[in-house]
């Protein structure tokens, strides 16, 4: 069947890329994804699909009625970079751009509804199709949408999502099994001293000092705390302070971020980079406040699902496209359905052939390869009828 379905897709060419560059040019970002929501709605409208408004700018699309359940996900939103890619239908809205495919998984979750509804009658189950608003941005829209519901009536029994990858060429299907990205918190530092004069440390509370060896130490939560076969990252990316070379000043502002694979090092890492900012800032007369913001937890995909749609891929696009990925310490908010229920996550690759290395996610020349969305759509329609077979 899902070799059929890559046809059907591929003869719908023309129609799926209208609907990507229609979504393309009109980015809009997290949360306020208004006229996306609308062009999606008209589309299932058209297919004769029914659906209901959820969280929003979310939309939650069913085909078929009885039956076992399962989901299908595409995330909606853009991010605020100023599009220079080049192409001819580039963002009409200045300073935003779907630089991160969303576009392309919203036309091609559209395409794996119209394959289905297809084969509606047939079908054993039912299928939601979740379209769904702010990835980009924390709490993360899948959140909202599970707290809303969006998991109930009918519940699935598993869920299934793809994200573009542009560092792979156009037509592979990248799996990995178990843990694929990473949790990743925000982590927002106030060091505060006592500003003087720079000639005078010693009538000061030097907060620069103690913000530089908060920096250096808190690696030693990832080299000496972290078993060595788990994974973590701590970055430190911005620090603000001072004003004038002979000057100390009275604070200094750090942001950061820690990237987990399992919850229970997140914990402790968490914990422990809270307990050492301060007792580092309080050994030299300063004080540390740490503002953490929880943000994605790691994403796990479930062994035996993640095999199913390496089966599907090997129909879909062949054995020799159908590749591994390895884990990235990236964060994707599809992470909260997998902790719902057995969920697999693959990347489909958007690299044009004759091209050695394209630009990347969150990057203002990033473009894709079009004729990956027949094949991005097959598989997501694949995968769901391949997982009802088995009910
Ligand atoms: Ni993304």
């Amino acid at each position: 069947m899902p070799a059929n379905l890559l046809q059907e897709a591929q003869a719908n060419k023309s129609a799926i890329i209208a609907n990507r560059r229609s979504i393309h040019r009109n980015p809009e970002l997290a949360f306020e994804e208004y006229e996306t929501a609308a062009f999606i709605r008209k589309q299932l409208a058209e297919l004769g699909i029914a659906y209901r408004e959820i969280a929003n700018t979310g939309t939650v699309a069913h085909i078929g009625s009885d039956g076992p359940c399962i989901a299908l996900r595409a995330d909606i939103d853009a991010l605020p970079i100023h599009e220079e890619s080049g192409v001819d239908f580039a963002s009409l809205n200045d300073g935003k751009m779907h630089a991160c495919g969303h576009d392309a998984h919203t036309s091609m979750l559209l395409e794996a509804a119209r394959l289905l509804k297809r084969r509606e009658r047939e079908l054993p189950g039912v299928i939601k199709l979740i379209f769904q608003p702010g990835e980009e941005k924390l709490p993360g829209g899948a959140s909202i949408m599970i707290k809303e519901g969006v998991l109930k009536d009918p519940s699935p029994l598993a869920i299934f999502g793809q994200h573009v990858n542009p560092a792979a060429v156009t037509g592979e299907v990248g799996l990995c099994s178990g843990a694929m990205m990473a949790s990743c918190d925000e982590l927002y530092w106030t060091v505060g001293g006592r500003s003087g004069h720079a000639a005078q440390p010693h009538l000061t509370i030097d907060p620069i000092y103690a913000a530089a060896s908060i920096i250096t130490q808190l690696q030693s939560v990832i080299s000496r705390q972290c078993n060595p076969f788990d994974s973590g990252v701590l970055s430190v990316t911005a620090i603000n302070g001072g004003f004038a070379a002979n000057v100390i000043p009275d604070k200094v502002e750090m942001k950061g971020t820690l990237r987990a694979m399992n919850l229970d090092w997140r914990e402790l890492a968490l914990e422990s980079i809270q307990r050492q900012s301060s007792l580092i800032a309080e050994s030299m007369g300063a004080t540390c406040e740490l503002t953490i913001l929880r943000g994605y937890p790691p994403l796990v995909n479930n062994e035996g699902l993640t095999e199913l749609a390496a089966t599907t891929a090997k129909k879909v696009v062949g054995d020799s496209n159908t590749a591994s990925f390895l884990p990235k310490m990236w964060a994707e908010d599809f992470a909260y359905y997998a902790q719902e229920m057995p969920a697999s996550f693959w990347m489909l690759g958007v690299r044009p052939p004759d091209v050695e290395e394209a630009p990347g996610l969150h990057n203002s020349k990033f473009y894709i390869d079009e004729d990956a969305l027949p094949v991005g759509a097959a598989m997501l329609a694949g995968v769901a009828l391949e997982r009802l077979a088995l009910c």
